[in-house]
């Protein structure tokens, strides 16, 4: 078939065949326990089997919602945090140019996809404030719970801001939510507000639900083709299914690997690319492993790099650090575009015994060298071998890593789809900002600082 495949050559001397081998049986169980919601966790499901039961309806109405977006509005913010941020951002950044946005007039092809409401920082809230000013703009406003701080903040500001410029009915038209059924204080003023809202599944969690309308609507209004991102997902839905043998199941295979790693105290994962449109795909990834398995006293850390850039600030640490580090290397088979480096008469720079090459063959050449340079300074490497970046293989990878997750998270005997541990910031800074109902911790805190 045609996926993205997992090269495991260069963890020989860390981990063989036969240690991946003995845990076959008891990872199968745990893609099982996922499809059969026999173990942890079984309320959160809902995102195994999504991409194979996405109706065609339900994607026209992303489809409708995102076109109609793309034709009013010169710039759509994205206003979300998190598992409400991430995916889009991940799927966006890699299939779109980020100069698009540079470009005027019909030479560019979509509205300026801007983000807010994932941090607090009032410099950048300003200065995207700044910048729609005067431009007609959208907002897919986006969250589970509905509640959250951040979102909620930034929200406020925008929806004032667009009501003001665009007036109150038309602002209405340029707003959309994505956010649960019936609960939340988004709900209640989607509703009153009379916005277009898209459901959030109640058995999908936040950093698996890049396949609900919280990561394929903005995805959409991008202009990226999500019937063929979700149908990459599905392809990967089917041979990671239960009843797949574990030598073919590359989720599974992935998820022992870096357990049986794990164990032999390499404690930190850096994922690895080589080509910068993939640092969102990295942060999303950050976000879907460590928040499913940092719990409990135990978990991978999970790190990421942008190389050939990061190898001039982390390469030293990586080539020559603690020995508790492993790579996964997300490798890109043919690039989209096509740039020779040209003859230089001169030949001031000693480059011409480059002349002719694509800047691809130069990319994979560090990247094969760097593989090489890390294995023999002690680093287990393996690679997800990804044919070229577009909505089909992007699609494949997100469901690849999602099952994954979900299979190392249950090897790891862990809850992967809960997060108790980021009420702890919340409730601080909630007592700190003296919220109706948190006087005692209030006060508590206060004598602290
Ligand atoms: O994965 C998660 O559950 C979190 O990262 C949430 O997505 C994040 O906190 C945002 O939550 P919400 O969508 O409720 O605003």
């Amino acid at each position: 078939m045609d996926t993205i495949q997992l090269q495991i050559k260069d963890l020989s001397g860390f981990l063989s065949e036969d240690d991946i081998l003995k845990q076959s049986a008891v990872a199968t169980a745990c893609n099982q326990a996922l499809h059969s919601g026999s173990r942890k966790g079984s309320d959160f499901l809902g995102w195994v089997s999504l991409p194979s039961t996405l109706t065609s309806h339900a994607l026209r109405e992303i489809e409708d919602t995102a076109a109609n977006l793309r034709s009013g509005c010169e710039a759509i913010v994205i206003v979300g945090i998190g598992g409400s941020y991430l995916g889009a951002r991940a799927v966006i950044d890699a299939l779109t140019s980020p100069f698009d946005r540079l470009q005027t007039g019909t030479a560019r092809k979509s509205p300026v996809i801007l983000y807010a409401g994932n941090n607090i920082s009032e410099d950048c809230l300003c200065e995207l404030m700044h910048y729609l000013d005067g431009k007609s703009f959208g907002i897919i406003n986006i969250s589970k719970s509905g509640t959250t701080t951040e979102p909620a903040i930034a929200f406020r500001l925008l929806k004032n801001q667009l009501e003001k410029s665009a007036g109150k009915d038309e602002a209405k038209k340029r707003i959309v939510a994505v956010t649960d059924a019936s609960k939340g204080a988004l709900r209640t003023l989607a509703d009153t507000e009379g916005y277009k809202t898209f459901v959030i599944p109640d058995n999908v969690g936040g950093r698996y639900s890049v396949l609900t309308p919280v990561g394929l609507l903005p995805i959409a209004a991008a202009g990226i083709d999500i019937r063929t991102l979700v149908a990459g997902a599905a392809e990967i839905e089917k041979a990671a299914g239960p009843a797949v043998s574990f030598d073919y199941n590359l989720p599974a295979i992935y998820a022992v690997i870096r357990n049986e790693l794990y164990k032999r105290g390499k404690k930190i994962e850096i994922l690895v690319n080589y080509h910068p449109k993939l640092h969102f795909l990295s942060e999303w990834w950050k976000q879907l492993f460590g928040e499913s398995e940092g719990k409990d006293g135990v978990g991978i850390f999970p790190a990421a790099v942008d190389f050939t850039t990061d190898l001039h600030s982390m390469g030293q640490w990586i080539q020559e650090g603690e020995r508790t580090i492993f790579e996964t290397v997300m490798t890109v088979g043919e690039a989209n575009g096509k740039a020779l480096i040209p003859h230089d008469e001169m030949n001031l720079d000693g480059l011409n015994y480059l002349e002719g090459k694509r800047i691809s063959e130069v990319n994979r050449m560090a990247e094969l060298g760097t593989r090489i340079a890390h294995v023999d300074g002690g680093v287990p490497n393996l690679a997800i071998a990804i044919p070229r970046l577009n909505e089909k293989y992007i699609g494949q990878l997100i469901y690849f890593f999602e099952k994954a997750c979900g299979i190392s998270g249950y090897l790891l005997g862990i809850n992967p789809f809960n997060q108790p541990g980021v009420e702890a910031y919340k409730k601080n800074m909630f007592a700190l900002l003296e919220k109706p109902g948190y006087e005692k911790a209030t006060q508590a805190l206060k004598a602290r600082l």
